[in-house]
C-alpha cells in the first residue's frame, strides 16, 4: 500500500484494492492503519486517497548505487525492515549469532528504537534514518577507544557531503544542526571485552518528522527537511555507509587520533561554561575539547579534568 502511495498521487479505494488483490473494506483498514503510524492522509471525495508530498521509500537498489563499488564491497549484508522493534536489538541477536559482521540493517519504523541513558528514540515510519551497522573487532575493547566520537564525525562529513549548514558535535557523539539535535549514536559492545568483540553502531537521524510525533521528544530537536530539503534518505544512508565503513575497516590501526581533530573542529561547546552531569554527580567547568581517548576535557577552577561519562549541557540548562 505504502509503496502504491509513495509517489504523492491521488489513487481511488478501488484501484488500491485490484492493485494488492484485496477488497475495498480491506483498504480501508489498511488505510487506517497508515494513521496510526503517524502518516498523513489526505482523503479526496469522489476521487480517492494520497499522501500529500508522496514518500521517500528506502530502497536497497538506490542505497547500493549510490554507495558505489568500492565502499559497496566492504558491506556484506544490506537488510531493510518496513517495521522493527529496534534496528540496534535486531542486529545484536544476529552478532549472537556470529551473523552481523559488515551488516547495515535499516527500518522504516522502530516500535522501542532505544536512545542513550535509556532514554526512547522516536522514529515514526518513514520520518528519519534509523541505522544499526555490525563490525567484529580483534583486539579488545582498548581499541575502539573514541569510536563513538569518530562516528559522529562521519555523520558531520557525510551531511556535508549535501552542504548542510551549522552542523556540530556535542560531546560525546550526538550531532546538532543550527544548535539543536539532529541525530544520535548508540553503540553497543557484545562478545569478550579483552578479545574478538563485537560492536553495533545504531544511529537516528530526523528527517521528515511530524510534529504530533516530534512532541515527545523531551530535547531541542532539528529535522533534516526542515534545515536542508529535499536530501534522499537513501542517498543520505549510502554517504554515512560511504564514510563509516572504511572508518570501521580501519579503525584498529588508525584509531581516535585520525578523528580527534576533526571532532575539534566541530565542537559545539568549546570554550563554553558547561555542566557535566553523570549519575548523581555534577561538574561545572569550561569546555575544553576531547582527550586522545576521547574523553571529554573540562577546565575546573584552572584545572583540566578528564570525564569518560555523562552528559553535558550549557551552564545554567540543566
Ligand atoms: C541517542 O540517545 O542520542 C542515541 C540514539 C540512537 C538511536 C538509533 S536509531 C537506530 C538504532 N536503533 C535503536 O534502537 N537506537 C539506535
Amino acid at each position: 500500500m505504502l509503496k502504491i502511495l509513495a509517489d504523492g498521487e491521488v489513487h481511488s479505494g478501488e484501484a488500491l484494492g485490484a492493485a494488492l488483490g484485496v477488497s475495498r473494506a480491506a483498504v480501508w483498514k489498511q488505510l487506517q492503519k497508515l494513521e496510526q503510524y503517524g502518516l498523513v492522509l489526505e482523503s479526496i471525495k469522489g476521487q480517492g486517497y494520497r499522501l500529500p508530498g508522496g514518500l521517500d521509500l528506502l530502497s536497497a537498489e538506490k542505497i547500493y548505487s549510490a554507495l558505489g563499488e568500492e565502499s559497496g564491497a566492504l558491506l556484506r549484508k544490506l537488510i531493510l525492515f518496513d517495521e522493527v522493534d529496534s534496528t540496534n536489538t535486531r542486529l545484536l541477536s544476529l552478532m549472537e549469532k556470529g551473523e552481523g559482521h559488515a551488516v547495515a540493517l535499516l527500518s522504516e519504523r522502530q516500535s522501542a528504537g532505544r536512545g542513550r541513558r535509556g532514554r526512547q528514540w522516536i522514529s515514526p515510519y518513514g520520518a528519519g534514518i534509523s541505522l544499526s551497522i555490525g563490525w567484529e573487532f580483534n583486539g579488545g575493547v582498548q581499541c575502539l577507544e573514541g569510536l563513538s566520537l569518530a562516528v559522529g564525525v562521519a555523520i558531520a562529513r557525510a551531511l556535508a557531503r549535501f552542504s548542510v549548514p551549522d552542523v556540530r558535535l556535542k560531546w560525546p557523539n550526538d550531532v546538532w544542526c543550527h544548535g539543536r539535535k539532529l541525530s544520535g549514536v548508540l553503540l553497543e559492545l557484545k562478545g569478550d571485552l579483552t578479545d574478538r568483540c563485537a560492536v553495533v553502531i545504531g544511529i537516528g537521524l530526523n528527517s521528515g518528522l511530524r510534529s504530533e510525533s516530534a512532541a515527545a521528544i523531551d530535547q531541542p530537536w532539528a529535522d533534516l527537511q526542515q534545515v536542508k530539503p529535499g536530501i534522499s534518505r537513501n542517498q543520505l544512508v549510502a554517504a554515512m555507509l560511504a564514510e563509516l565503513l572504511p572508518l570501521l575497516q580501519n579503525y584498529t590501526e588508525q584509531g581516535f587520533s585520525a578523528y580527534r581533530e576533526a571532532w575539534m573542529q566541530l565542537d559545539q561547546f568549546a570554550g563554553q561554561k558547561v555542566t557535566l552531569q553523570a549519575g548523581t554527580q555534577t561538574w561545572s567547568g569550561i569546555a575544553a575539547g576531547v582527550s586522545e581517548k576521547g574523553a571529554l576535557k573540562l577546565n575546573i577552577d584552572g584545572e583540566e579534568q578528564h570525564f569518560h561519562g555523562g552528559e553535558i549541557s550549557l551552564r545554567g540548562q540543566i
